[in-house]
């Protein structure tokens, strides 16, 4: 099962208006460097609204996108214009195929244990031409922002029939280590019972994710606090990464 407060056909189909395409600084960060690319490989691509953007902006290139969740890749599905994969990066290898690979959405903190994110980086780092580049970005565990996903901070969306529903977050208490577990609840006055999903997240700082990426023979190109590219600092929401082959 993927662990992951979406993963379910029906949440699938509600990611989309939780996370709208314009509220979303990633994707003016991301849409650039795919559009630039002549081969691109999404991992944790979700429902694939960035590579669905990148062909309807005209991108005439190899569009890949993996996805473990059923539901997400189903939503994805949708536009046929793209590679779409359900799988991991332990189901596919690639070698030298992809100018650029990209993680959005925080789908690089689903890897949790070291040895999950060294294999993930080795299947990535193979994936990758000699020139390419993989960007990806991590919430800064400096932020803390786990302390906000509490029910106080609901969302809520009304999709296309008009069905409202709601979105909370609780964490597991204590957090111990950058580990962060917990649970979303989906609720509708039209449902019979609540949507109940868990998830794990890792919140690897700025200098494991350095040693993580340097023994993966990975160097650090560029690296951003923010997707209007400031400089990273310990205040930063984000750890917004462009690496490419050693
Ligand atoms: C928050 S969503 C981000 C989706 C998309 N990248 C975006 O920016 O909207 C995280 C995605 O990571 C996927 N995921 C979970 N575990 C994964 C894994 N081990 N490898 C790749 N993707 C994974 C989930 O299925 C989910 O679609």
């Amino acid at each position: 099962m993927v662990d992951h407060q979406f993963s379910d056909a029906r949440l699938a189909s509600l990611y989309d208006l939780f996370c709208p395409w314009e509220d979303r600084g990633d994707f003016s960060f991301y849409l650039p460097l795919v559009m630039s690319a002549e081969s691109v490989l999404d991992v944790g691509c979700g429902t694939g609204a960035l590579l669905k953007r990148a062909r309807e902006s005209g991108h005439t290139g190899r569009l890949c996108g993996l996805d473990p969740a059923a539901g997400m890749l189903e939503m994805a599905r949708r536009c046929r214009g793209v590679e779409w994969i359900l799988g991991d990066l332990a189901s596919v290898r690639w070698d030298r195929a992809f100018d650029l690979v990209v993680m959005s959405g925080h789908a690089f903190q689903t890897f949790v244990a070291d040895d999950d994110v060294r294999a993930s980086l080795d299947a990535i780092g193979s994936a990758l031409t000699d020139d390419g580049r993989f960007a990806f970005e991590t919430r800064n565990p400096l932020v803390r922002e786990w302390e906000r996903w509490t029910p106080a901070h609901p969302a809520e969306v009304t999709d296309d029939d008009g069905t409202v529903v709601r979105m909370t977050h609780e964490v597991e208490t204590p957090v111990e280590g950058d580990v962060v577990r917990f649970t979303s609840t989906f609720t509708s006055p039209g449902w019979a019972r609540a949507e109940v999903s868990r998830s794990t997240l890792r919140f690897l700082g700025a200098d494991s994710l350095s040693s993580l990426l340097d023994g993966a023979g990975l160097v650090i190109e560029e690296q951003f606090g923010d997707w209007d590219r400031r400089p990273l600092t310990a205040t930063s929401p984000e750890i917004i990464t462009v690496v490419r082959r050693r």
